[in-house]
C-alpha cells in the first residue's frame, strides 16, 4: 500500500501545508479519496466553533474497520497486523495477521450482536493489553457500537462513574492482567463497580491470567464460549465474513474520559470518518511509515495515544502494529531494548517519564541488545527535557534516527504538531511544526494574539487553534454545554487546548505545558480538583489544595496539603489512609507523591485558594511568592513554608 499523501520533502511540506490553510476543503477531500467508503460526502467541512458544531464528510459513509482491515485482505492478508509481546518473559510471542483479525473481530462482531448489542450502544472495555482487547474495540466498531476503554488502573468507583455517565449497557473485561510482577484482578475491579449499577446487562470476560472470579449468572459469560459459537455463524466454507455496519461520517466511534479542571472526567467523544483520516495522515507522515516496518507504541490503548497509534492509525495504514503487555521495567530495565532486538523494531513511540526512568538505570541494561533495525524515535505526553532527548539520541537512536516530539491531547485525536520524522527539522525540546491543516495561535489573557517577543526573541502565550482538522472532538458525551464551555468559550472563536506554549521565528512551537489546574505526572494527565475531592473524601480531612511540583521521573508529581479536623492524628497512619482513600476512588496513578498538613491554606478575602502561592513552595521557591497581600492571613504562608516537605 503505498501512500500518495506521504510527504517526502520540507517543500512538500511547505506546499500541502499552505494548500491545508488556503484550501482546507480542496485538500481534506483529496487526502479521503485514500479511503474506503460505502458512499462519498456532499460537503468536506461544515462547521463553527460558536456552537461548536464541526461536520466533516458530511453525507458519506464507511466503515473503519473495513480501512482498518478489509481492504488490506487482497494483498496483505498474511502480513502481521499485531505482533504481542506478552508480559512475562518466556510466554509465547503472538503474530496476528490481517487475516487473522479479519476474522477475530467478525467473530466478536457476532458475539457483540448475539448478546444483544446494537448500533449506537455503549460498550465499555476494560482489559489489559491483549490483542483482544484489539478485537474488542474494533468489534465494536464493526456493528457500530460506541466503544469507552477505561485504563485498567482506574478504581471501581472511577469505572461506575464511567459506566453511569455513559449509559453503558455492556462490559468487555479480563479476569485479570498482568503488569509486571503484579497481577490485577480487572474483572473483581468490575463486581465492585457494579454494585448498585442498573443499567449494564452483560458482561464479557477473557480469560488470561486464570485468576479466580465470581461469574454472576445471567449477566457474566465467557469470551471463549462465546467466540467458539460466533465461529460457525460467521465462517461458511472457509469464508469469513461479518458485515460492516454503514457509519454516517459523524456518527460516533469512540468515548474516552479524560480529567479537566473541574469536576469529575469527560467523555471526549469522537468521529468515524475525521478520526479515521486524520489518525491515518499523521501515523503515515510523522513516522514516515515504510511497508514492512514494525511500529512499536508503548502506551496502553486505555489512553488515547494507544486508540489512536496502536489501533487505528497503523491498521489503516495496513501497518505492523506491536503491541507490548508488560512495563519497560519487568524483567529488568532492558524490556524495551529486548524487544526492538527480538522483533526488529523499526520506529519506537514512547513518552519522556518511560526514558527518564530507563535513563536512570545507566547503560547497563542495553549491553548486547541489537538496536540497529530503529529507523525513528519518538516521544508523546510531556515536554521532554534536553537531558532525556539527548540520552535518547545518542544512546537509543545512535544519533542516527530522527526524534519527532508530538503534541496532541485526547481531544485532538492525533497528533498536531510534530516535526515530521526525518523531512523537516528537530529541535530538543520543541514540537516544531503545525502539521497541515493545524493552524495554531499564541493569545494572552485576554484572547488577543500575541506579537511581540519576549527578550529571547519568543512570542508567549496561551496555545489556541483556530480552525477545526478532521479529528477535533465532537462534544462531551451527554452533555455539549461542558464541551462548549471547556474548549470554545475560553477565547471565543478559538479552541483552547490548555497548554502555554512558545513560538520562535522559525514559527516552531516549544509546548511549555498546562495553563489550568490540569497535572501531567508521568504523562498522566490528572485533574487537581479530582484529586481534592478523592483526598476530602477521607473522613478526617476538613480541607485541600493539590498542585504540581517538578519530579525528576515522572515530569510532575503531586503534592497535596491538607487540613485535618480535630481529632488526635498519628500522621503516617493518617497519610497512609489518604493514599488508600485516593486509590479506591480514582486509582493509585492519582496518589499524591507529597502529603504536608497544614493549619490552613492561603486564600483570598473572597475564599479564593491561591494555587500560585501553594505551587511556588511546592516548587522549593521560598523568597519570591509575588504579592500575598490580598491574603485573608498572610502569616498562614510562613506556617507552610516551614512546613514543606
Ligand atoms: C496534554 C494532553 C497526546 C497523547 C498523550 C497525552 C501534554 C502531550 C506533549 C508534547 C509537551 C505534551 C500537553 C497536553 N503533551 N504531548 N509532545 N510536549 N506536552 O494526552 O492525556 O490528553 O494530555 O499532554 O499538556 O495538553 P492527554
Amino acid at each position: 500500500m503505498p501512500y500518495p499523501y506521504q510527504l517526502k520533502s520540507i517543500e512538500e511540506y511547505n506546499i500541502a501545508y499552505q494548500k491545508s490553510v488556503e484550501d482546507p476543503e480542496g485538500f481534506w477531500g483529496a487526502i479521503a479519496e485514500n479511503f474506503l467508503w460505502k458512499k462519498k460526502w456532499n460537503s468536506v467541512l461544515n462547521w463553527n466553533f460558536t456552537e461548536p458544531k464541526v461536520e466533516w464528510y458530511k453525507g458519506a459513509t464507511l466503515n473503519i474497520t473495513e480501512n482498518c482491515i478489509d481492504r488490506h485482505l487482497d494483498s496483505m492478508a498474511h502480513k502481521p497486523a499485531i505482533i504481542w509481546e506478552p508480559n512475562n518473559p518466556g510466554e509465547r510471542t503472538r503474530i496476528v495477521t490481517y487475516s487473522r483479525l479479519h476474522k477475530r473481530v467478525c467473530q466478536f462482531a457476532q458475539v457483540l450482536k448475539n448478546n444483544g448489542v446494537k448500533k449506537g450502544d455503549r460498550v465499555c472495555i476494560y482489559m489489559g493489553m491483549v490483542p483482544e482487547l484489539s478485537y474488542a474495540v474494533l468489534g465494536c466498531a464493526r456493528i457500530g457500537a460506541i466503544h469507552s476503554v477505561i485504563f485498567g488502573g482506574f478504581s471501581a468507583q472511577s469505572i461506575a462513574d464511567r459506566l453511569e455517565d455513559a449509559g453503558a449497557e455492556f462490559i468487555v473485561c479480563c479476569d485479570g492482567a498482568y503488569r509486571g510482577s503484579k497481577d490485577i484482578p480487572l474483572k473483581s475491579i468490575i463486581d465492585d463497580a457494579l454494585i448498585g449499577n442498573k443499567t449494564v446487562k452483560r458482561v464479557i470476560v477473557y480469560t488470561r491470567t486464570r485468576t479466580p472470579v465470581s461469574m454472576i449468572k445471567g449477566r457474566d459469560v465467557w469470551w471463549e464460549d462465546e467466540m467458539e459459537y460466533a465461529e460457525t455463524q460467521v465462517e461458511k466454507n472457509g469464508v469469513v465474513s461479518f458485515p460492516a455496519e454503514e457509519m454516517d461520517a459523524e456518527d460516533p466511534l469512540f468515548i474516552l474520559y479524560t480529567s479537566g479542571s473541574t469536576g469529575k472526567p469527560k467523555g471526549v467523544v469522537h468521529s468515524s470518518a475525521g478520526y479515521m483520516v486524520w489518525t491515518n495522515y499523521s501515523f503515515v507522515n510523522v513516522f514516515q511509515y515504510e511497508q514492512g516496518d514494525v511500529h512499536f507504541c508503548t502506551a496502553d490503548v486505555g489512553w488515547i495515544t494507544g486508540h489512536s497509534y496502536i489501533v487505528y492509525g497503523p491498521l489503516s495504514a495496513g501497518a505492523t502494529s506491536l503491541m507490548f503487555e508488560g512495563i519497560p521495567t519487568y524483567p529488568d530495565a532492558g524490556r524495551f531494548w529486548d524487544i526492538i532486538d527480538k522483533h526488529k523494531v523499526n520506529i519506537l513511540y514512547t513518552a519522556p517519564t518511560a526514558i527518564r526512568s530507563l535513563m536512570s538505570y545507566g547503560l547497563e541494561p542495553l549491553k548486547g541488545k541489537d538496536l540497529s533495525s530503529l529507523k525513528i524515535l519518538g516521544t508523546v505526553g510531556e515536554p521532554i527535557n534536553e537531558e532525556a532527548w539527548h540520552w535518547y539520541d545518542e544512546n537509543i537512536g545512535r544519533k542516527k534516527c530522527p526524534i519527532v516530539d508530538t503534541w496532541w491531547q485526547t481531544e485532538t485525536g492525533g497528533i498536531l504538531i510534530s516535526n515530521i520524522a526525518g523531512i523537516t527539522p528537530a529541535r530538543p525540546g520543541w514540537a516544531t511544526l503545525p502539521m497541515p491543516g493545524v493552524q495554531p495561535v499564541l493569545v494572552d489573557e485576554k484572547g488577543i494574539e500575541v506579537t511581540e517577543p519576549d527578550d529571547r526573541g519568543f512570542l508567549k502565550g496561551n496555545l489556541c487553534i483556530k480552525t477545526p482538522w478532521p479529528a477535533i472532538l465532537r462534544t462531551t458525551y451527554g452533555d455539549h454545554e461542558r464541551c462548549r464551555t471547556n474548549y470554545f468559550a475560553t477565547y471565543p472563536g478559538l479552541y483552547f487546548t490548555g497548554d502555554g506554549a512558545l513560538k520562535d521565528v522559525n514559527g516552531f512551537y516549544r509546548i511549555t505545558g498546562r495553563v489550568d489546574d490540569v497535572l501531567n505526572v508521568s504523562g498522566h494527565r490528572i485533574g487537581t480538583a479530582e484529586v481534592e475531592n478523592a483526598i476530602n473524601m477521607y473522613a478526617d480531612v476538613v480541607e485541600s489544595a493539590v498542585v504540581g511540583y517538578p519530579h525528576d521521573i515522572k515530569g510532575q508529581g503531586i503534592y497535596a496539603y491538607v487540613i485535618l479536623g480535630n481529632n488526635k492524628h498519628q500522621e503516617e497512619t493518617t497519610r497512609r489512609n489518604i493514599l488508600e482513600t485516593v486509590t479506591r476512588i480514582i486509582g493509585a496513578i492519582a496518589k499524591p507523591d507529597k502529603i504536608q498538613f497544614v493549619l490552613g491554606l492561603p486564600k483570598t478575602r473572597s475564599g479564593k485558594i491561591m494555587r500560585r502561592i501553594l505551587r511556588k513552595i511546592a516548587e522549593g521557591e521560598t523568597t519570591s511568592l509575588g504579592d500575598t497581600s490580598t491574603l485573608l492571613d498572610p502569616l498562614i504562608v510562613d506556617e507552610i513554608k516551614n512546613g514543606k516537605l
